[in-house]
């Protein structure tokens, strides 16, 4: 039996996992603390999720000493991830963290400094690679079908509910989360470089904001709950049952709006990107990210000099089309056909959680992620925003070497 604690009161906490180590879990884990700077937040997800039992704390440095946990779960705001892995891995303490791993290359060194001198072991929650499609396309790339790999062509398509929802909160803001090229596309660079095995090198970006902001609703307010002029995209807080308890009944300690005004003049991040990088082994990749699509999804293909791999899926990871084609020089083309997977994430999370809290024995397509992996799927959304704003190509290892930890 492991003992954890959970560093973030959040929705992704409550969903991901206390509820499902109270329900799936509890032969294996036990969870002896749960931490937030909101008293209010913390409260409400152990209602939710059924572990009243557990201790609350406003004090990160007392819940360890009082707890000795084995392992930390890291669930809070992006930007505030590195201090919580650090103080953990200081003391003594395994990490398992939400993407992103961090948001900036001197959180990044931090955390890679930190693990360096402490040992102890840090699990990006990749959730993604566990989705059935996804974890397909592996197998199917591993067989050598496609030779070697020349070029990856990757587009995701958030659709405007999901895109927009990103605008609403802490996400808008360049000191959260960076863009949403660290924050959403860290998953998406992970899934290319696990596919392919590579490693990123060079990267070019541009990015726009042209749906979402700069007053482009006339006469909005400032949140939904109180506008007297709604859109279409007006919040509505009965839909997801966690969202009255956990935010609207938690904002008199903190002021946390879950439904601030999408066409706000004070976001400050695009919401529309383009990139283009450069792997080792020349390797190249292009990948473009919008946040208003008409649907939801994403498409990617991967060429190399014996075969093409063409995936398309979507719609809230409900299938559009749930085989994907491998066509070869020769003229044939390869249907094959993943199957479904069932809950959140199109299965990813509930597969997630049986390899964090039952173990693995066996892994062969290497789908736990370690810290170098969080690192190398970060620094190409990281090192795209620093193109973005100066305008240039940007080498990762310049910015950070990761192969020197
Ligand atoms: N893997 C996935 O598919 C997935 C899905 C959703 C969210 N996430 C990740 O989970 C994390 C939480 O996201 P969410 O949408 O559930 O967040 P949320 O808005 O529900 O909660 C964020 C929490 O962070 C807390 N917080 C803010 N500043 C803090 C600080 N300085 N110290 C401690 N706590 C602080 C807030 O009080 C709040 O409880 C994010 O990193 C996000 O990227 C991952």
């Amino acid at each position: 039996m492991k003992k954890y604690v959970l560093v973030g009161a959040s929705g992704r906490a409550s969903m991901m996992y206390a509820k499902p180590i109270e329900e799936r879990f509890k032969d294996t884990a036990k969870i002896v603390g749960v931490f937030d700077i909101n008293p209010l937040r913390i409260e409400a997800l152990k209602k939710l999720a059924g572990i009243e039992y557990a201790p609350s704390y406003t004090d990160f440095d007392k819940m360890i000493e009082e707890q000795k946990p084995d392992i930390g779960i890291v669930t809070t705001m992006d930007s505030t991830h590195h201090e919580y892995i650090c103080r953990l891995m200081e003391k003594g303490v395994d990490v398992i963290t939400e993407k992103p791993m961090t948001n900036t290359i001197d959180r990044c060194k931090a955390i890679l400094d930190t693990q360096k001198r402490t040992g102890r072991n840090i699990t990006v929650a990749f959730n993604y690679r566990f989705i059935p499609y996804v974890t397909k396309a592996k197998e199917v790339i591993r067989s050598g079908v496609l030779g070697n790999i020349y070029n990856v062509d990757y587009e995701y398509i958030l659709n405007d509910w999901h895109g927009g929802d990103y605008f609403r909160r802490w996400h808008s803001y360049e000191k959260n989360i960076g863009s949403l090229l660290v924050h959403k596309s860290t998953h998406h660079f992970d899934l290319i470089n696990w596919w392919i095995d590579g490693t990123p090198k060079e990267v070019f970006a541009f990015g726009e904001r042209k749906f979402w902001g700069d007053d482009r609703y006339k006469d909005h307010g400032e949140r939904c709950l109180t506008c007297e002029n709604p859109c279409k995209y007006k919040y509505n807080w009965d839909a997801v049952p966690i969202d009255r308890p956990m935010y609207l009944e938690c904002e008199s300690a903190d002021g946390y709006f879950r439904d601030r005004c999408l066409y706000r003049n004070d976001i400050d991040l695009p919401d529309t990107f383009s990139v283009t990088c450069k792997y080792e082994d020349d390797i190249l990749m292009t990948y473009s990210l919008v946040t208003y699509g008409q649907y939801e999804g994403f498409r990617c293909n991967i060429t190399g000099d014996k075969g093409r791999l063409e995936l398309h899926y979507g719609d809230s990871f409900k299938s559009l089309m749930p085989e994907m084609k491998v066509y070869s020089l020769d003229g044939s083309i390869t249907v094959v056909h993943p199957g479904e997977g069932i809950g959140d994430h199109g299965g990813g999370d509930a597969r997630i959680q049986d390899m964090l809290f039952r173990g693995v024995k066996e892994d062969p397509l290497g789908h736990g992620a370690t810290c170098i992996d969080g690192v190398k799927s970060i620094m190409i959304g990281i090192c795209s925003n620093i193109s973005i704003k100066e305008g240039r190509k940007v080498v990762l290892k310049d910015e950070l070497d990761w192969t020197k930890y």
